[in-house]
């Protein structure tokens, strides 16, 4: 089984190290990795976000892991090249349309969050964001005179690719306590009435078992603050299910510990299918170099890997523990207000990695 891993830019590298060690741990060494270039760092290499040997070797691998892109270094607005133009396009040549961001906050992290504890309790979502359609991948330019230019981004979506992601969310409801809920801005978008027409129309047709509602995506930022236990899981278009999961963070206690998944077609009930794997967090220039960022998010998109590319479950679930285990053992890194480095934090979860695995050759 080969992984492809993408470190990026910024603390992506130092994460992505973290959450090698736990995969080679996990499976025993089972595993070849291929290291490539994406964005900020593929620039400075070779003056594209996405080289073409890149890309080959993510279609050779059965999974990618990815840290993250961008940076200061590459933020001049004029500039033709922009490292988020590598991740965008590796999502696209994948045909990486459904994006996996589940938040489920650990009980121990509670006292990170903001949010008063009774509000965290029985917190368990999922939101599915569509993620190669949209405003993000419509036409897009910038026109006529300097200083008085007209720019514009075209949000549009077809019926098919509203089809599609609506069928993710809603058999993840199925699996789950079936009910889905369907965020738009239907009062407003085009593209959201449509969305919203789909969406009714194939939850009635082939998911008769599973509850549908619409909520407006201004009123469901709000809901996810004041009363996140309603949401089972949440199906969204890119750029909502974007704004909304880094919302979300906040009920995890810090954006560094929330991983997500991005999937293909699906291939058939219980088989595993190519997806790229990455944090929901970024670059985060502020805390780059300095060996001190979260790899909780990567460690639990490792884990998530094992489970939807690699058909590991056992050890998909074994990361996801020893993960648990080391938060409620009081290890935290300074986003959870604790001291331990990156490096460290990892430790603390290979500890416990270890003695399960040990416990489950015993058995
Ligand atoms: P960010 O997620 O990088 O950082 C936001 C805040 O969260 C910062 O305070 C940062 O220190 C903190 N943070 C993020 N990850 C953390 C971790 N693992 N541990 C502890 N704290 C963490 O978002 P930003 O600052 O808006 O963006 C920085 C750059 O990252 C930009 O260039 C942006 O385009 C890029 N970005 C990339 C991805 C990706 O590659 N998937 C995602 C989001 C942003
Ligand atoms: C994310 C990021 C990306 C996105 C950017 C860096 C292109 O914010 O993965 O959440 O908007 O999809
Ligand atoms: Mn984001």
């Amino acid at each position: 089984m080969r992984v492809a891993l993408l470190p990026g830019d910024g603390i992506g590298p130092e994460v992505v190290a973290e959450a090698r060690r736990v995969l080679d741990a996990v499976t025993g060494g089972a595993l070849a990795f291929d290291e490539a270039l994406i964005g900020g760092a593929a620039i400075d290499a070779t003056g594209t976000a996405l080289p073409d040997d890149t890309t080959d070797a993510c279609r050779r691998a059965d999974a990618v892991l990815l840290g993250a892109v961008g940076g200061p270094k590459w933020d001049d607005p004029l500039s033709p090249v922009r490292p988020e133009q590598g991740l965008l396009a590796i999502r696209r040549a994948l045909g990486l349309f459904a994006n996996l961001r589940p938040v489920a906050p650990f009980p121990a992290l509670a006292d990170a969050s903001p949010l008063k504890p009774e509000r965290l309790a029985g917190v368990d979502l999922l939101v599915v964001r569509e993620l190669t359609g949209g405003i993000y991948f419509g036409v897009k330019g910038t026109y006529g005179q300097p200083g008085r230019e007209r720019a514009r981004d075209v949000c549009s979506y077809t019926t098919e690719e509203i089809e599609r992601i609506v069928r993710v969310g809603a058999e993840m409801a199925r699996a789950r306590r079936g009910r889905l809920t369907s965020v738009d801005k239907a009062n407003v978008l085009e593209t959201s009435r449509l969305w919203r027409r789909v969406a009714t129309r194939v939850v009635a047709a082939e998911f008769p078992d599973v509850s549908l509602e619409h909520v407006l995506v201004d009123a469901c930022a709000m809901h996810l603050v004041t009363n996140p236990a309603r949401f089972d899981v949440i199906v969204t278009e890119n750029m909502f299910g974007d704004i909304l999961t880094d919302e979300a963070a906040v009920l995890a206690g810090s954006i560094g510990v929330l991983p997500s998944a991005s999937l293909g077609a699906p291939n058939g009930v219980g088989q595993t299918r190519m997806g790229l794997y990455e944090p929901i967090h970024g670059s985060a220039p502020d805390l780059a170099g300095r060996g001190v960022a979260n790899p909780v998010g990567t460690i639990l998109s490792a884990a998530l890997l094992l489970r939807h590319s690699l058909g590991l479950e056992r050890e998909a679930r074994l990361v996801e523990r020893a993960v648990a285990e080391a938060l409620a053992d009081g290890a935290r890194t300074a986003d959870l207000g604790g001291s331990l480095s990156t490096r460290e934090m990892t430790d603390a979860v290979m500890g416990r990695l270890e003695v399960r695995t040990a416990a489950a050759v015993a058995v």
